[in-house]
């Protein structure tokens, strides 16, 4: 084989094995640039004999022009490889159907837990959170429910299949386990408020197997349960949107919680609607109480330094008595007639200064 069809074949095969324009460059600068291999090869043709001329200038014209005609190929298979994929990644299926516009409304739920933490964000609370599959420990042991205690019976509650060591997960059962967590991540004072999904064998016209609670927390070295009257008292008639609301304190018991207490609201049910804050019945709104000491221990916090109060509460409840929507299992039936006559506005965040619920 000549020199020149050797020369031919090499650079051939380093042009289809370049695998980027950059290193395809390299090659035609390295080949065909002023100082490249190729433009020094046709100067010498200038010093050559005539005779010699003949015979190597059509080689290396041919040599020249095949490894400029390699490289514009190559190039053409970046570009046409880079469309592939751009036209695979933009891919749209152009037969589905049109997606209606303006149409999405916020969900009563979503609606109720964003005025719930703009009335608490305005008093100083941030919100925490945590995962809904919970372990045994955060759930009943750490709030002070002792293994084999019949409060733990209270909720009926949806284990998950044990573990090899035969620890059983469980699904939340309330948003108490976020208390803990949320001590365990931060020193007091804290105040938070602890929005999410929680999970309980249950379903009937007031509950469902998920639904929602809201709890809150204040720790500090001085925190009285004048404080935490104060809180849900104002918490209500934020919430309401009424200008007086009177409330109830009854003894309860919770494990987590000494002395514990359930809270009633004075609502009117005559005519058919339910009105807060008038009338002559009461309605039970929420469970409170002052921290236990056990589970300030629970979390290496000394309940001679350290106290704190405590509420809970159904989102889904409050959003059913605020909007009068009269079946709970309706909410998760994602029935569009339904979101669209109960849902909200899109885009309008509940905020004090312009009102919760326009
Ligand atoms: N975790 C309780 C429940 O699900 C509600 C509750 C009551 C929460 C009292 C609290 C509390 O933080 O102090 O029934």
């Amino acid at each position: 084989m000549s020199s020149v069809k050797a020369m031919a074949k090499d650079h051939l095969s380093a042009i289809k094995a370049a695998e980027d324009d950059a290193a395809l460059e390299d090659i035609r600068v390295s080949l065909l640039g002023k100082k490249g291999t190729i433009s020094e090869l046709m100067k010498t043709l200038g010093k050559m004999s005539p005779e010699e001329r003949q015979e190597k200038g059509p080689l290396y014209n041919g040599l020249r022009s095949a490894v400029a005609d390699a490289i514009a190929a190559r190039k053409q298979d970046f570009h046409e490889a880079a469309l592939d994929a751009r036209l695979v990644s933009e891919k749209i299926d152009v037969t589905l159907p049109v997606r209606p516009q303006g149409q999405g409304t916020i969900h009563p739920i979503t609606q109720v837990t964003d005025e719930i933490t703009a009335i608490f964000a305005d008093m100083g609370f941030a919100v925490a959170e945590g995962p809904d599959i919970e372990t045994d420990y955060y759930n009943f042991t750490a709030l002070n429910f002792p293994e084999g205690h019949p409060a733990r019976e209270m909720h009926d509650t949806f284990y998950m299949t044990p573990d090899e060591a035969g620890a059983r997960k469980v699904l939340r059962t309330h948003t108490s386990p976020v208390q803990i967590r949320t001590l365990q991540a931060q020193k007091p004072p804290v105040r938070v408020i602890i929005p999410g999904r929680t999970y309980r064998c249950d379903s009937d016209q007031t509950h469902t197997p998920m639904f929602h609670q809201v709890e809150g927390l204040a720790i500090d070295k001085s925190t009285t349960m004048g404080e935490l009257k104060w809180t849900l008292e104002q918490f209500c008639k934020a919430f309401f949107e009424v200008e007086q609301v009177q409330m109830r304190f009854r003894p309860s018991f919770f494990p987590f919680t000494e002395p514990s207490m359930e809270v009633d609201i004075r609502c009117d049910r005559s005519g058919g609607e339910l009105k807060i804050g008038q009338g002559d019945d009461w309605m039970e709104i929420l469970g409170c109480g002052m921290v236990h000491p056990n589970v300030l221990r629970n979390v290496d916090l000394d309940p001679d330094v350290y106290q704190g109060w405590a509420f809970g509460m159904g989102i889904d409840r409050l959003a059913m008595l605020k909007y009068g929507i009269p079946d709970l299992r309706d909410f998760f039936a994602a029935d569009l007639r339904w979101l669209r006559h109960y849902g909200f506005a899109a885009l309008e965040m509940p905020n004090l200064a312009t009102g919760l619920s326009r």
